[in-house]
């Protein structure tokens, strides 16, 4: 914090904004006085530059690329460390010792089985209803089934609805899976660890052994440690404010799934796996870049851009070569639809439009590859991904909850209908 101030004068009204200063990253301005002090409100519908809260959990440096959580950098993470212990960096701020891991890990564990109940509320849904949609209603369902840790102001509830949402994420998105494909549910191992209990409870069946490839299991842990948490995104955002209100933590992360399943946000891995489908073949890249760049053709390049990087995404460094390591695994190097990704890749980068926008590959632009050389069909990307950003919506949502400053969310708007007028009865309307 400082004690530098930003005026505001409009007419004769003035009003003195606070300016505070964080760790690292852009100052901001205290515009809370601003209405009283003037009768303005701000305006800044998406929100380019408005800090919507204070936080100690994740920094993006756009610019250069920069992601960290807690201060340590998402490539160390990713390359020296595991989900678990990311998990638990989210959560309490530190890395653990070797045997706050071990008790963190075993808390987790114990709770990965969900309730057996559960089963029949999957068995309501259409086979082929697309499994975010499941999840949106399993995640919100939890909140009927483990009713014992609603309760927001106990911190003992809050940590252990915390473990049990990480623990069991897993095991429902399995389950959407499962049922989606008609094969019974396989139920979690705990002798596994998170990435391969989750492959086990996806790819075994009852009746033949599953052997897990160590390759396949390293990848997905760093698939679901390099989407873990990513500061205030649309569907963090969307957590902190169902949280402000009070709702349970189920509910609140149910509305982060929710967020997350669009196009625009966690639907892009999956987005771009279809544009490539579509793409097919390398000659027909010009084309679909002709599409991009034209305004008046609502089509854009999948898993490109990012509101916040505008240089290379540093996730999707790390996930670009993970791809390349379960693709040398499986032995698909000559896949037509890397080829697609290989040469699109190369365009975006050296084409001037891209350039000029700065446009670089996003980290779903490689996940959705990766993914589906690991097996998972296109439906499931989203639901990875929320499995993998649980972490960072229950770490965003008890930050915000543990603030004393703690208000509800309310935004107000630039109102631009009509002004009050008078009900006509309707034989006199028109
Ligand atoms: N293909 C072609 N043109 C694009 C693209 C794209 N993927 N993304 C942005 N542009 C253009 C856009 O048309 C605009 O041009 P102009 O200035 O001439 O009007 C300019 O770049 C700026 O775009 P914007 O829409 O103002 O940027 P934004 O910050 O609002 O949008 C975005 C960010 C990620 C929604 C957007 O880049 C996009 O739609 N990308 C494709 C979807 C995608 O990959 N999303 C995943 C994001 S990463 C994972 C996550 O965070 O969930």
């Amino acid at each position: 914090m400082t004690d530098q101030s930003a005026k505001f004068s409009l007419g004769s009204d003035e009003a003195d904004l606070p300016i505070y200063s964080g760790s690292i990253g852009p100052d901001v301005v205290d515009v809370t006085g601003l209405y009283k002090d003037t009768g303005l409100f701000t305006f800044d519908p998406g929100f380019s530059s408005t800090a919507s809260c204070e936080s100690k959990i994740t920094y993006i440096d756009g610019d250069e690329g920069i992601l960290l959580h807690r201060g340590y950098s998402i490539d160390e993470l990713a390359e020296k460390g595991d989900y678990l212990e990311t998990c638990y960096l989210l959560l309490y701020g530190e890395l653990p010792t070797a045997r706050e891991k071990e008790d963190f890990v075993y808390r987790v564990t114990r709770h990965t089985m969900v309730h057996e109940q559960m089963n029949r509320f999957f068995t309501g849904f259409r086979r082929d209803a697309h499994p975010m949609a499941v999840m949106v209603a399993c995640v919100g369902a939890l909140s009927a089934f483990y009713h014992d840790s609603t309760d927001i102001a106990d911190p003992h509830q809050r940590m252990v609805a915390s473990l049990r949402m990480i623990a069991k994420m897993p095991t429902i998105a399995a389950m959407a899976y499962k049922y989606h494909i008609g094969q019974p549910f396989v139920y979690p191992r705990n002798d596994l660890d998170y990435a391969e209990n989750f492959l086990h409870m996806c790819f075994a069946v009852p009746c033949e052994p599953y052997e897990i490839n160590p390759v396949l299991a390293k990848a997905m842990d760093r698939i679901f440690t390099l989407h873990a948490d990513h500061e205030q995104n649309a569907s963090t955002s969307t957590v902190r404010l169902a949280g402000s209100s009070g709702a349970n933590p189920f509910a609140c992360i149910a509305a982060g799934v929710a967020c997350l399943w669009g196009p625009a946000h966690g639907g892009a891995n999956e987005a771009a796996l279809n544009m490539l489908m579509e793409i097919g073949t390398k000659d027909r890249i010009p084309e679909f870049i002709k599409r991009a760049k034209d305004k008046n053709d609502p089509f854009r390049l999948m898993g490109f851009g990012h509101r916040v990087y505008k240089n290379y995404d540093p996730r999707a460094k790390i996930m670009q070569k993970t791809c390349h390591e379960v693709l040398d695994e499986l032995g698909v190097r000559d896949d037509p639809l890397l080829e697609v990704a290989m040469e699109l890749e190369r365009i975006a980068l050296t084409d001037e439009y891209f350039i000029e926008k700065k446009l670089y590959p996003n980290v779903d632009f490689y996940s959705g590859i990766t993914l589906k050389a690991l097996g998972f069909p296109t439906a499931m990307f989203t639901v990875l991904f929320a499995v993998a950003r649980t972490v960072g919506w229950i770490a965003q949502w008890k930050e915000m909850i543990e603030d004393p400053k703690q208000r509800i969310g309310r935004p107000r708007q630039l109102y631009t209908g009509a002004p009050q007028r008078d009900y006509l009865p309707v034989d006199g309307r028109g």
